[in-house]
């Protein structure tokens, strides 16, 4: 009884993972295929293959994780090749397209667009990339950028956001993205460039970029509700709305439902536990839910109560 939809695509569950860990191998895809995920998302792909940034470039927090992966990918044609396998497994397909152009986002979207994925979430917010800022904070470019990414075909194109901190931004990028047919979103990515330091070794705890890297977890969850509550008043309940950041239990997707999220997505919580986390989370959702008397997520969805 957690069904729900994207932008018109039926999910058979609230949770699905995030574009992130354990989402890059045709391996990793099918087992995420085979768990109680509602969808298949796949880690952000490039025009061309990467292996990444030097390692470590992950590292498990006590409430979290910080990463600066660098965008390890097999490259976008093999997404593209590897689309009827996934579909073969019976669940929507959320493909995630992370181009280092307007040009290239143009070639991947049109190429994925005559495929059969579901979903199509440009990435807008990825933190690692030495030398390329977030187009998430760059207003200009997100409407540039979004002038040329959504009519290249008939699939939901949704994208997927940086956290913001300032009512004013998330006014300014509203304004934006209802001046486009966009179809969703997706919010949050990591809160980018944070350091970890360890002070026994006096060092930063992951190598790229001086230890700099996007927080992801339990600290992020507050900022994950703020946008998602944010862009539900601003942009109505027909934006697909997908919830980000620290959910790991029942009670936490619980609480970006109040938020008024469509759909959440897993990220630190399934790189520590891995696929039996759909499950659980789901199985908690539900046994919440029932004992608050609700009998479908539309009975909680955006409700969240003035104190
Ligand atoms: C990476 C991190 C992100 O937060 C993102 O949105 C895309 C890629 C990475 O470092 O691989």
């Amino acid at each position: 009884n957690l069904q729900t939809s994207v932008a018109g695509v039926a999910l058979s569950s609230y949770l699905m993972n995030a574009s992130g860990p354990k989402c890059t191998t045709a391996e990793e895809l099918n087992i995420i295929g085979h768990s109680q995920a509602a969808a298949i998302v796949t880690k952000s792909c490039t025009f061309e293959a990467r292996q990444g940034n030097p390692e470590p470039r992950y590292r498990d927090l006590p409430l979290g994780s910080i990463q600066s992966m660098g965008l390890p990918n097999l490259g976008y044609q093999a997404y593209l090749d590897m689309v009827p396998s996934l579909k073969a497994m019976g669940k929507p397909v959320v493909i995630s397209i992370s181009g280092f152009s307007i040009a290239e986002n143009r070639t991947m979207v049109t190429a994925f667009q005559q495929s059969d994925a579901d979903l199509l979430e440009v990435n807008f917010s990825c933190p690692n990339i030495p030398g390329k800022p977030q187009i998430a904070y760059d207003f200009e470019q997100t409407e540039a950028a979004l002038s040329q990414l959504c009519q290249l075909g008939d699939k939901p194109i949704g994208i997927k956001l940086a956290p913001y901190f300032d009512m004013s931004h998330f006014e300014s990028m509203a304004a934006i993205i209802k001046r486009y047919p966009v179809k969703f979103i997706t919010c949050v990515n990591s809160i980018g460039n944070t350091l970890v330091i360890d002070p026994e070794t006096e060092s930063p705890v992951i190598k790229p970029k001086g230890g700099y890297g996007g927080l992801c977890g339990d600290y992020i969850k507050p900022i994950g509700l703020a946008n998602v509550r944010a862009f539900r008043q601003l942009l109505g309940d027909d934006m697909g709305i997908i919830g980000v950041g620290g959910i790991k239990t029942g009670s936490d997707a619980f609480e970006y439902l109040l938020a008024g999220a469509d759909a959440v997505q897993i990220a630190t919580c399934f790189e520590k536990e891995g696929p039996s986390c759909f499950q659980r989370i789901e199985q908690e959702l539900s046994d919440f839910m029932a004992k608050k008397g609700y009998q479908q997520l539309s009975d909680a969805k955006g409700k969240l109560k003035a104190l």
